[in-house]
This record gives structure tokens, sequence and C-alpha cells, in this order.
């Protein structure tokens, strides 16, 4: 089973086109963040979708009111995005003007240490508010597997868990995978390693082993 996403943070549409090209056979979606949309316009998208034929998230962690949420989320999903990332932190009304719209992931943890001053402490109402809406999945942070067990825990059943962390940030694929996450998402690694390929066929092959 694919359980590999691609962080691909590069500006650059034709390194981006290459990049999931040559790593598409061991992803499970390939995730686009700012970077890349500022640097290659929201067309990447689509052209991300036709060259891998895989599903497409937009991690633009949306946090702003319910008419802005939509007016962005709208035509993201329009350009193909099959995932939206958004806050919950906003409120219920601000996350349900993008679920109206498509599939949505709801961050309830960051992997960075500066998670642990606003975001963390919030955590147990983000849960809350998840299992209330019951999105796709939410986002938790690879780098504390303690973290991700006890969210798994606390979260519906069907709900999944995606964790960004593997690898640049310290993040441990398998223990990771063994605390209850359902995905990886692996961008440095991956994009600025010599042979991507052969980095992403590696992280595939460990949560096979997993
Ligand atoms: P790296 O290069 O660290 O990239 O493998 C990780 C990717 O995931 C994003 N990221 C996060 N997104 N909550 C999120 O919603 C998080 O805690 C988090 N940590 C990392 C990051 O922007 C990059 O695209």
């Amino acid at each position: 089973m694919k359980r590999l996403i691609l962080a691909l943070d590069v500006y650059e549409r034709e390194r981006a086109l290459e990049i999931a090209e040559c790593t598409a056979d061991y992803l499970w979606a390939v995730k686009v963040n700012w970077p890349l949309i500022i640097g290659s316009g929201l067309g990447i998208v689509t052209e991300l979708k036709q060259v891998t034929g895989l599903p497409v998230i937009a991690d633009l962690k949306l946090a702003d009111i319910p008419n802005t949420n939509g007016l962005i989320a709208r035509r993201v999903f329009g350009a193909g995005a099959d995932y939206v990332i958004a806050h919950g932190f906003t409120g219920r009304d601000s996350v349900k003007a993008v679920m109206e719209l498509g599939e949505t992931i709801i961050v309830v943890e960051m992997s960075h240490p500066g998670a642990r001053e606003f975001i963390q402490p919030a955590t147990d109402k983000l849960i809350e508010l998840t299992n209330e809406l019951e999105p796709f999945g939410v986002i938790a942070p690879a780098t504390r597997p303690e973290r991700v067990s006890y969210i798994r825990s606390r979260l519906k059943d069907g709900i999944k868990i995606l964790t960004p962390g593997v690898g640049a940030q310290g993040g441990k694929a398998g223990e990771v995978l063994k605390a209850g996450a359902d995905y990886i998402i692996v961008g440095r690694s991956i994009y600025e390693s010599e042979n991507p390929r052969e980095s992403a066929r590696r992280l595939h092959e460990e949560i096979l082993g997993v």
C-alpha cells in the first residue's frame, strides 16, 4: 500500500514536474504548498495531476473568514486539487466553508518547535471540532510520535492522519506509522536529494516494512 506523500516545495514548474514524474511510482499523493503555487501558478495543480495521475493535496493552511476561505478553495478545487488543508483554529464556520466545496484536511497540531506555543494547547479542541465535522483527515506532527498516538486515540475511526516532519525535521517514518499515522509527508529528503526517485523508493520500502 502506498502511504508516502511528496511535499513538492520548489518554485520552478519544470523541476516540480520532473521530480513528481520520477517519484510517482512510490507516492500516494503529491502535496503543493505556497512556494510552488507562487512560483508556477495554480495551473501546476492541473499539470501535476496530468503528469502523475495521482491525487493532489493543496496545503494552503487556509485560515480566514468563511467567505475568503470559500473564494480561495473554490478556485483551488476548480484547478483539480483533490484535498485542501485548512486550519481549524479559525472556527467551524471557516472550516465548513472549505468542506462544502471538497475534501478537507484540518491541522490539529504542527511539527515545528513553535507549535508548542499556541497550537498544541488547542489540539484537544481541534480534535473535538474534527470529530464533529468528520473531514477526510487531519495533519499531525511526525516529529512527535507520542502526540500522533494521542491524536489517534481521540480521533473518530476513519479520519486519516497525515504527518509531515519525516526526514529534514527529524521524524522517522516507521515510528510515526506505528504510532497511528496513515500517511507520511516528505519534502526536502526527497526533492533535495541527488536521486529523488531512489529516496522515494527507500521511503516506500521502509513503509512496506512497518
Ligand atoms: P519537509 O521538507 O520538512 O516538508 O519534509 C514538510 C512539508 O509539510 C509542511 N508541513 C506542515 N504542514 N502542519 C502542516 O499542515 C505541519 O505541522 C507541518 N509541518 C510541515 C511543510 O510546509 C512542507 O510542505
